[in-house]
C-alpha cells in the first residue's frame, strides 16, 4: 500500500495575498488530485509570534479558510481543519519535546533569523524555540509522506525527519514516517514596492481586493528605474511588473518583453494590461468568497468535517506512539 499523504499548513497572521497563492495555495490545489491531503490552519503557530494580540486570530482563521475554498481547495477530497481543534497535536508535540535536544533547536537557522527579525514581537520565549517541534508533530501525526514547503522551511523538515528517526530508534518501532519535502518552485512575488510582500509593509495585493483596489495598487508599482520617458527602452528583467506578467499573464510575456525593451509601449499602458489580467484572475474567486461568506454555517460544517477526518487519523498515531513507548 503506497498511499501518498500530504500535510501542509499556513499561519493565520492576516489576510491572504497573491504571494500566498503563488507560493503555496496554487500548489495545494494541484496536489489534491494525486494525494490524500490535510490542509491545516496553524493557529497555535501564529500564537507563538502573535501572542500579544490573540484576539485577531479567530477572524484570520475564518477568512483564510474562505480564501482556500474560493480558490479551489475541495473540502470533499481534502481535510480542511484548524490545528487547535485537534488537541492531539499538542499531545504529540509534548512527547516529541521530551526527546528533542535543545541543541537541535538552537542550531535551527530559522530560529536565529526570526529572533532577530521579530524583535518587537518578543519571541524569545520557551514556546517559540519549540516551533519546529510542533511543526514536526503536525506532520508526523498524519504520517505525511510529503510536505509542500518553500525553501525557507527546509530546516524544519530536516528536523522533523531527525525527530522521527530518533523516536523510531529509541522505541524500536517504525511508528513515525519520515516525510519528503515537495519544494514549491521559487516563484516568489515581490510586493508593490519591490520588497518582500508583507502585511506590515502595506505592499500586498490581497486575494479579495476589489477591481478598484487592484487598479490603484498596480498603478503604484515600482518599475524599471532606468525608464524615465516613454521613449527610453526598458529592462523587463529588472521590472517587478514584468515578473507579475510571468505569473498572471504568461501568454503576454513575450509581447511585454518586446514593447518594453523596444520602447513601443509606456509603463502606464503596460500596467493597465496587467491590472486587467489580475482582475480576470481574481474576480471569480472573490465573488465566490462573497457567496461563501453569506453561509457561515457552511464553513463551520466544513471545518467540523475536516476536524473529524484529521482527528481520527491523529488519534491512531498518538495511540501507536504511546503503545511503542509502553505508556
Ligand atoms: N511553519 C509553516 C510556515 O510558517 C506553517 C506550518 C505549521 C506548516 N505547521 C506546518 C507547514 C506543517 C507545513 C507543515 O509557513
Ligand atoms: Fe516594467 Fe512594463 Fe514599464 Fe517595462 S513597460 S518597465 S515591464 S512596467
Amino acid at each position: 500500500m503506497d498511499k501518498k499523504i500530504i500535510l501542509s499548513g499556513m499561519r493565520p497572521t492576516g489576510k491572504l495575498h497573491i504571494g500566498h497563492w503563488v507560493g503555496a495555495l496554487s500548489n495545494w490545489v494541484q496536489l489534491q488530485k494525486d494525494y490524500t491531503c490535510f490542509f491545516m490552519v496553524a493557529d497555535w503557530h501564529s500564537l507563538m509570534s502573535e501572542y500579544k494580540f490573540p484576539e485577531q486570530l479567530k477572524e484570520y482563521v475564518f477568512d483564510n479558510v474562505c480564501d482556500w475554498l474560493s480558490f479551489g481547495i475541495d473540502p470533499e477530497s481534502s481535510a480542511v481543519f484548524v490545528q487547535s481543534e485537534v488537541p492531539e497535536h499538542l499531545e504529540l508535540f509534548f512527547i516529541l519535546s521530551v526527546l528533542t535536544p535543545l541543541g537541535w533547536l538552537y542550531r535551527c537557522p530559522t530560529y536565529k533569523d526570526q529572533i532577530k527579525q521579530l524583535q518587537e514581537k518578543e519571541v524569545n520565549t520557551y514556546s517559540f524555540l519549540g516551533y519546529p517541534v510542533l511543526q514536526a508533530a503536525d506532520i508526523l501525526i498524519y504520517k505525511a509522506t510529503h510536505v509542500p514547503v518553500g525553501q525557507d522551511q527546509l530546516p524544519h523538515l530536516e528536523l522533523c525527519r531527525e525527530i522521527a528517526r530518533k523516536f523510531n530508534f529509541l522505541y524500536k518501532k517504525d511508528v513515525l514516517v519520515q516525510p519528503q519535502a515537495l519544494l514549491t518552485k521559487d516563484s516568489r512575488l515581490l510586493g508593490l514596492d519591490g520588497r518582500k510582500m508583507s502585511k506590515s509593509y502595506g505592499n500586498s495585493i490581497y486575494l479579495d481586493d476589489s477591481d478598484e483596489e487592484i487598479d490603484k495598487k498596480v498603478m503604484s508599482m515600482i518599475t524599471d528605474p532606468a525608464r524615465i520617458k516613454k521613449d527610453d527602452p526598458g529592462h523587463p528583467e529588472v521590472c517587478n511588473v514584468f515578473s507579475y506578467y510571468k505569473v498572471f499573464s504568461p501568454q503576454r510575456v513575450e509581447d511585454a518583453a518586446d514593447w518594453c525593451s523596444n520602447a513601443k509601449k509606456g509603463c502606464v499602458a503596460c500596467k493597465r494590461e496587467l491590472a486587467e489580467s489580475l482582475k480576470v484572475f481574481l474576480a471569480p474567486s472573490r465573488e465566490k468568497k462573497k457567496e461563501i461568506l453569506k453561509k457561515k454555517d457552511y464553513i463551520y460544517d466544513i471545518l467540523k468535517t475536516g476536524r473529524k477526518k484529521a482527528q481520527s487519523a491523529a488519534l491512531t498515531t498518538v495511540n501507536e506512539v504511546k503503545k511503542a513507548m509502553n505508556l
